[in-house]
């Protein structure tokens, strides 16, 4: 029976030109570039600019992964876009990049599952291909967290940073050798939504509010709930650590990152890790980190490459995709 693959057409990254430096926020909080480096391996972050809004960021990555793909906007039908930093409470930031695109046929919507935002909008994105309903979709984590950072709070402000990914996929009848989306895996659990929240809302505060965390609760969970939604997409598929090529994480923090990678088995040098350049950009960081291996060579067609995410909820999530 014949059955349809989400394809990889194209992918593409856009940050911001502002970068601060570990050096720049010791100016600003009671901190160090070794404690930062030692505790998260992030050195760099990006900052959006006065004025400039997720969907700017957005719009770059889209005609960036548009652009690898060969593909014009009127291509695309579907724009799934993840993020919880929207340009505006309503409409999605989705039709805004859908708009600056030039694209008036289709559909634009945003997915709301913070950290592990692009996993959730790269399956829903999935179904619906899958489903016959759109042919090609542009997938987009997009965020500009520093504009929820309580800057006077060491614990989180050195954490997270602005930017943007997007990957086009195409609906394929009977795959071309076995490519596309292999798998995803979705799962969340609300009785932890208040170790990562932000403190405000339109419906409880009627403004934006700042990310609040308890960091070291994050991290104890953050490790088991990473490897067992992975697990469950080798047991799905009956892929392993030794089958993958390339291992591309949720860059919020390198000691998770290197703890997953330890207890799933997978060897240091399948991991792709850009959160030293860009720190967590939350629903971002995938894509971000999928352009830069894409672009310097490392992950090429046929390549099985497992991604992962765990945030705020806590959401968590794994797909598998043989590039
Ligand atoms: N600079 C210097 N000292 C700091 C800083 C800072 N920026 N932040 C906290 N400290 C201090 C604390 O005040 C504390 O001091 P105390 O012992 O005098 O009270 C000390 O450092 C240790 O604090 P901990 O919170 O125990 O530090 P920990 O080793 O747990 O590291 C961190 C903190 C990096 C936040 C860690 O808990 C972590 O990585 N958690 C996961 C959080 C995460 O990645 N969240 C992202 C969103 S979720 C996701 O994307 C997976």
């Amino acid at each position: 029976m014949s059955a349809i693959r989400s394809v990889v057409r194209g992918v593409g990254a856009y940050l911001p030109a502002r970068c601060l430096t570990n050096a720049d926020l010791v100016q600003m909080v009671d901190t160090s570039d070794e404690w930062i480096v030692q505790r998260t391996g992030i050195r760099t972050r990006h900052i959006a600019a006065e004025g400039e809004v997720t969907s700017d960021l957005a719009l770059k990555a889209a005609q960036a992964a548009l652009a690898d793909a060969g593909l014009e906007p009127g291509d695309i039908d579907l724009i799934v876009l993840a993020t919880s930093t929207p340009d505006n409470t309503f409409p999605a930031t989705a039709v805004s990049v859908q708009a600056g695109l030039g694209i008036t046929h289709g559909a634009a919507f945003d997915i709301q599952a913070v950290c592990s935002g692009f996993v959730y909008a790269l399956a829903t994105a999935d179904n619906f291909l899958k489903s016959g309903a759109y042919r090609r979709c542009l997938v987009i984590g997009a965020e500009t967290f520093s504009r929820i950072l309580d800057w006077s709070d060491r614990t989180t402000c050195v954490l997270f940073g602005d930017g943007a990914g997007a990957l086009v996929l195409e609906a394929v009848r009977d795959g071309e050798d076995g490519r596309g989306l292999l798998t995803t895996h979705l799962r969340s659990d609300g009785r932890y939504k208040n170790k990562l929240y932000v403190d405000g809302g339109v419906s409880s505060t009627r403004s934006v509010g700042y990310l609040r965390m308890e960091g070291r609760e994050v991290f104890r969970h953050a490790v088991g709930m990473i490897t067992d939604v992975i697990v469950d997409a080798f047991s799905a598929t009956g892929e392993s650590a030794e089958t993958i090529d390339w291992f591309v994480p949720h860059q919020a923090n390198r000691r998770i990152i290197d703890a997953s990678a330890v207890k799933l088995g997978i060897a240091p040098e399948k991991v792709v890790i850009t959160v030293d350049k860009h720190g967590n950009t939350s629903a971002a960081s995938i894509p971000l980190a999928l352009a830069t291996a894409h672009a310097d060579g490392r992950i090429k067609r046929g390549d099985l490459v497992l991604l992962e995410a765990m945030g705020g909820g806590f959401t968590w999530g794994s797909a598998l995709v043989r590039w």
